[in-house]
């Protein structure tokens, strides 16, 4: 076989066999396929699509890359959430122990930020000593006495995807449907949980821009995790603007636990608990509404915030910060974004305030780069608000007040102000099972 032949085949519209994917995805795992070829499969992907057919088996053949958790020995039902990516997504934070209060295990693998998305492992270490790295004994044994553990995917898991995803991101390939579900969901399956709920996003900061493309992508990813056994669900949510207020990471963190207090915002609030409800109820506690409601007792009672604080301690994380949040060490500067004209907020570019926070150095713009956990941008007004000129919409904390500029005039730009106020848009566009 050579993968000049299956680079044509694909570039040609035609469909690739379950041998030529595997070969493929081989060929990446042991370094034989070169990046300028991988690269041009995944363009060929990019313009050509792939059938169902073929992304499930390029799914399984990305889960059996690498190494897989050895779920047996988690006792009780696992069940995970994933997102397709957002910006100020903090809802892992959130909802984790929420499910974990109730008696579900979480046992989370989760990423780094992707371009102008955060990733949660990059959120938790901006929690002082949180270890993201377990050895999976560690890891299994912290699911199985507090319910809950969160770490980052280890090098062993699904290494064809790491490869594919670094080469992805800098040849413009990201926002590909078979490429992104065979992705996500080739790592999902090597995790291995019972139960999985996706969080489809949608929107301008998102990787799917419409709700359409946002469901087919949803469908898709449903009916790869049932094909391998999996209890899946997938909720279709509104990323035309950041969830919360917070964008970047330990901003982001005392966000999720202002939340966790019932405090939160109420867009965060309602799809993190919309999400648990989901989840826990895939893994058999309830309908849908009982679960939610159970969700939401969680937070009222403090059991919510009290597993999170368990699962920081246990890996090493000053808990001390989850209870007093306003300890977290601070940017050295901030800057206020005035409104240039009295109005609606309209419409917010929500891509363009994840790259706006992104350049303050809450984010990376090569994979080497270091994150400064303190940077990020709190929204004063976000969409359909009302602003006057000169009032504050946001403000951004950077410990390089060089970096403000550029971030201003980003978010600005991606900001439309209007005299009319937008349509309401829903936080849940829809439910795929
Ligand atoms: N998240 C992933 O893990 N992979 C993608 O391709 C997109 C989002």
């Amino acid at each position: 076989m050579r993968m000049y032949d299956i680079i044509k085949k694909k570039r040609d519209g035609e469909e690739l066999s379950t041998e030529e994917i595997d070969f493929f995805v081989h060929g990446v795992t042991d370094g034989s396929i070169p990046d300028y070829q991988i690269s041009a499969l995944c363009m060929a992907i990019y313009f050509q699509g792939m059938t169902v057919r073929e992304t499930c088996d390029f799914t399984y053949a990305v889960r059996d890359s690498g190494e897989k958790l050895d779920a047996s020995k988690i006792q009780g039902i696992r069940v995970d959430k994933h997102s397709t990516g957002g910006v100020g997504d903090k809802t892992s934070l959130v909802v984790a122990p929420i499910v974990a209060a109730l008696g579900i295990k979480v046992a989370k693998m989760s990423g780094r930020g992707l371009g102008h998305t955060g990733g949660t492992v990059d959120k938790l270490e901006a929690i002082k000593g949180f270890e993201t790295t377990l050895c999976d004994e560690k890891f299994v044994a912290q699911v199985n006495s507090i319910g809950l553990a969160i770490v980052g995917q280890s090098k062993q898991f699904a290494p064809a995807d790491k490869k594919l995803y670094a080469l992805r991101d800098v040849t413009a390939t990201v926002d590909s449907m078979p490429l992104i579900a065979a992705s996500i969901m080739g790592k999902k399956l090597a995790a291995d949980d019972d139960c999985i709920v996706l969080d489809v996003k949608t929107g301008s900061g998102s990787f799917m821009k419409t709700v359409e493309k946002s469901k087919e992508l949803a469908r898709l990813m449903v009916d790869i995790g049932k094909n391998a056994g999996k209890k899946m669900t997938a909720l279709i949510t509104n990323m035309d603007r950041p969830l919360g207020r917070a964008i970047g990471n330990s901003l982001e963190v005392i966000e999720a636990v202002e939340t966790l207090n019932g405090r939160g915002p109420e867009d965060l609030t309602d799809v993190s608990l919309t999400l648990a409800g989901h989840m826990l109820s895939l893994a058999g506690k309830g309908t849908v509404e009982e679960c939610i409601a159970m969700a939401r007792e969680t937070i009222q009672s403090g059991a919510a915030l009290q597993k999170f604080v368990e699962t920081v301690r246990a890996q090493g994380g000053d808990a001390s910060l989850i209870e007093h949040p306003e300890t977290f060490e601070k940017a050295k500067y901030s800057y206020a974004v005035t409104a240039p004209r009295s109005g609606y907020i309209a419409s917010a570019d929500t891509e363009s305030y994840g790259v706006a926070s992104l350049l303050l150095g809450a984010g990376r713009n090569t994979a080497e780069d270091e994150i400064d956990y303190a940077a990020g941008i709190l929204l004063t007004k976000k969409t359909g608000d009302y602003v006057q000129k000169g009032e504050e919409i946001a403000t951004l904390f950077a410990n390089d007040e060089s970096l403000f500029a550029a971030s201003a005039e980003k978010l600005l730009a991606a900001t439309e102000i209007s005299v009319e106020p937008p349509q309401d848009e829903p936080l849940i566009y829809g439910i795929v099972k």
